[in-house]
């Protein structure tokens, strides 16, 4: 289990998360929902520890103060590619030290991903949904326990998303944990089996997806309301 217990985190005077308790179960999908601004992004940064909390714990599969990487890695918008290195290449780069079957793995995520056509091209020759998948691999080969993936799919089309968001399910199927930032409220539905929902720095309404039909705060009502009007 990945679990922050009680996480405070400010920003000059701003109060960001107000004691905040999530458990990421391996081998499960937890969606992470909410409106801008509420601390979904602080709080994965912080339970990966690229960000440092003012109080509360992280406690990887029960230990404290333990390098969440790589067992815990992340991927965000901004993909952080090499533009340099050909997308095998960037692959590859993380997984050397870490992994001494990586030469054999990233033939299985080439596979998973559907990437066999374009892997030795370099970034700026692939479109964003090629770069997004690498992104995805990239933090695949480490092997990790627990991916923390921040709206991953905002920046494609519906198709693009529904392929990506398809694979996480096998992701489960590996025993990974997957903590999911998304706006797709649909896949949430379908593919989470726990949804967590932030407003203003705290977890406002916790469950599994049925809550979104039915949620019991006047906050998760509301934003559902709204969500259905932008769906
Ligand atoms: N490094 C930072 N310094 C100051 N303020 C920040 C920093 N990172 C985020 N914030 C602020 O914290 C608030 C929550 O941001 P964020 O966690 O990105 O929310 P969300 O992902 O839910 O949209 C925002 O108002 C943002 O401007
Ligand atoms: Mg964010």
């Amino acid at each position: 289990m990945l679990s922050a217990r009680n996480i405070h985190k400010s920003y000059q005077d701003r109060v960001i998360l107000n004691g905040v308790d999530v458990d990421i179960a391996p081998g499960q999908i937890s969606c992470v929902i909410g409106p801008s601004g509420t601390g979904k992004t602080t709080l994965l940064r912080v339970l990966c520890q690229l960000e440092k909390e003012d109080a509360g714990e992280i406690l990887v599969d029960g230990e404290q103060n333990t390098a969440p990487w790589p067992k815990v890695t992340a991927v965000f918008q901004s993909l952080f590619l090499w533009p340099h290195l050909t997308l095998r290449e960037n692959i590859m780069l993380p997984a050397r030290n870490h992994n001494p079957q990586a030469d054999k793995d990233i033939e299985g995520l080439i596979k998973l991903f559907e990437m066999n056509h374009f892997i030795d091209h370099y970034p700026n020759q692939s479109s964003i949904g090629q770069r997004q998948r690498v992104a995805l691999a990239r933090a695949l080969i480490l092997n990790p326990k627990y991916v923390l993936l921040d709206e991953i799919t905002s920046a494609l089309d519906v198709e693009q998303t529904a392929r990506i968001l398809t694979k996480l399910t096998h992701l489960k199927e590996r025993g990974i944990g997957v903590f999911l930032i998304t706006h797709h409220l649909g896949f949430a539905k379908r593919a989470a089996d726990q949804i967590i929902f932030m407003s203003d720095g705290k977890v406002t309404e916790q469950g599994p997806p049925a809550i979104l039909q039915t949620p019991t705060t006047e906050r998760l009502k509301q934003f559902m309301s709204l969500a259905e009007i932008g769906a």
